[in-house]
């Protein structure tokens, strides 16, 4: 299928007043080529419809909450029953302090939680609880591995030309050079040299960070335990974020997946079920810095924040795991991705292209290389240029997805999924295209 023809006039002039007050005239993110951009007027399930009335089936689902779609009945529901109670408290309440408790039954490393708004949020808040508790300043993040956007996050995330490690390199303008010091970087899935690393500097670091599935890359037998290992042995506190992976891998997220359990989680997009709702959880003796009986000494961590665990964002996040909960939910997540990923690598094997389609069910993405796609810089050998061409086609066909990646929803039925392996050929032939 390919999109009925061009915007209407009435979009056309959104886009010309989105210029003027947003600079670039996007959220940040997401960007769509200037000729293919659109406004979102309404989404239901699977699926976006644009300001010129055109309908996409979706793969960015609010940039990865909405496993269930959009406008899932029951978390419309939920809201709508909280709306009426009152949008927001500033002080505890009762959906609030179930979603805590059912973070705490999910999640193997969650003994308690506290919450924040933004996935950001929850890992600039999971480091600084680890340097109160270790007393050290520095922290080793994986390169390539994405954590948001506060300063000490965005460090090595996509050097263009990468260090040798463990030196960072910043991903914006802005950040205070300080920070560089207060950062190691190691190769994601290479046990031995992040091993090497941590025994070298365990004595300065308050903490390793790290997406148990990185970015697209799963981890390697062996690896994740390997730095479970090593973190333990140093009494070095083990970072998960799971704002990707929490909730979407299964109902325990990342580390039930893999079955690895580490000391702190970060959590984000579907526990807030498609509203700004995030958390940090973790053993008790890390979280007990949050606690107020500490106020006024030199272990208590200060957070707060005017929307800390929201009772709508709360309702929407417990009517989203409720649907999780029902059986057969991950069995059909998993199902729906693995058909679209296999179509996908099927459809990229047939075009004769050399492409692997890296990733697990739920969320994957295709680099155009022959090499297998194991760390960050594997990454960098896949072609650029080839991988915008084929967003762009899948996207002039009526297919939406992130630069970087395919969520997969349960609203994603046969029908979006037919469409969309029906365009995979076409997209790939007009990335074949790409010289390089
Ligand atoms: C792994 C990971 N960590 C952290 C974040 C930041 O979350 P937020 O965008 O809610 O600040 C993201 C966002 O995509 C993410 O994918």
């Amino acid at each position: 299928m390919v999109l009925p023809a061009g915007r209407i006039p009435e979009e056309e002039e959104l886009l010309r007043r989105a210029m003027h007050v947003l600079p670039g005239g996007v959220l940040g993110g997401y960007y769509a080529p200037q000729d293919l951009a659109f406004i979102v007027r309404e989404a239901r399930g699977a699926r976006l419809r644009d300001c010129s009335g055109r309908e996409y089936v979706d793969y960015i689902l609010g940039s990865g909450p909405l496993v269930l779609g959009h406008a899932h009945p029951a978390v419309v529901a939920a809201v709508e029953g909280q709306l009426r109670k009152g949008t927001t408290y500033f002080q505890l309440s009762e959906p609030t302090l179930a979603l805590a408790e059912e973070i705490c039954r999910a999640v193997p490393c969650a003994e308690q939680v506290r919450f924040c708004s933004t996935g950001t949020e929850a890992t600039f808040l999971a480091l600084r609880l680890c340097r109160a508790f270790r007393r050290k300043d520095k922290i080793l993040k994986f390169e390539g591995g994405f954590h948001g956007t506060h300063d000490y996050s965005l460090m090595s995330v996509g050097p263009r030309a990468p260090k040798a490690f463990p030196a960072p390199t910043p991903d914006s303008a802005g950040i205070p050079h300080a920070i560089q010091d207060e950062v190691l970087i190691a190769p994601f899935n290479d046990l031995p040299e992040t091993e090497a690393m941590i025994e070298a500097h365990h004595r300065e670091l308050a903490a390793v960070i790290m997406e148990p599935f990185q970015r697209l890359i799963a981890p390697q037998p062996g690896f994740l335990e390997g730095v479970r290992a090593v973190t333990r042995r140093h009494g070095l506190p083990l970072v998960f974020d799971e704002i990707v992976t929490g909730f979407r891998f299964a109902y325990g997220g990342a580390q039930e997946y893999y079955g690895v359990v580490p000391d702190v989680v970060a959590l984000g997009k579907v526990v807030g079920g498609g509203f700004p709702l995030a958390a940090v959880g973790g053993r008790r003796d890390i979280m007990r810095h949050l606690a107020p009986d500490l106020d006024g000494t030199p272990e208590f961590v200060a957070q707060a924040g005017t929307l800390n665990g929201n009772p709508i964002a709360a309702a929407a996040g417990l009517a989203t795991l409720a649907e999780l909960r029902r059986p057969g939910a991950y069995e059909r997540l998993f199902a729906t991705g693995a058909r679209i990923k296999s179509g996908l690598e099927a459809a990229a094997r047939a075009a004769g292209l050399a492409a692997q389609v890296a990733g697990e069910a739920p969320v994957f993405e295709i680099y155009f290389t022959e090499r297998p796609i194991t760390d960050y810089r594997s990454t960098l050998a896949a072609d650029r240029d080839r991988h915008a061409a084929f967003t762009r086609a899948m996207l002039e066909r009526g297919v939406v997805k992130a630069a970087q990646k395919f969520y997969v929803s349960l609203a994603h039925g046969d029908p979006e999924v037919e469409q969309t392996l029906a365009v995979f050929a076409d997209a790939l032939a007009a990335a074949a295209e790409t010289t390089t």
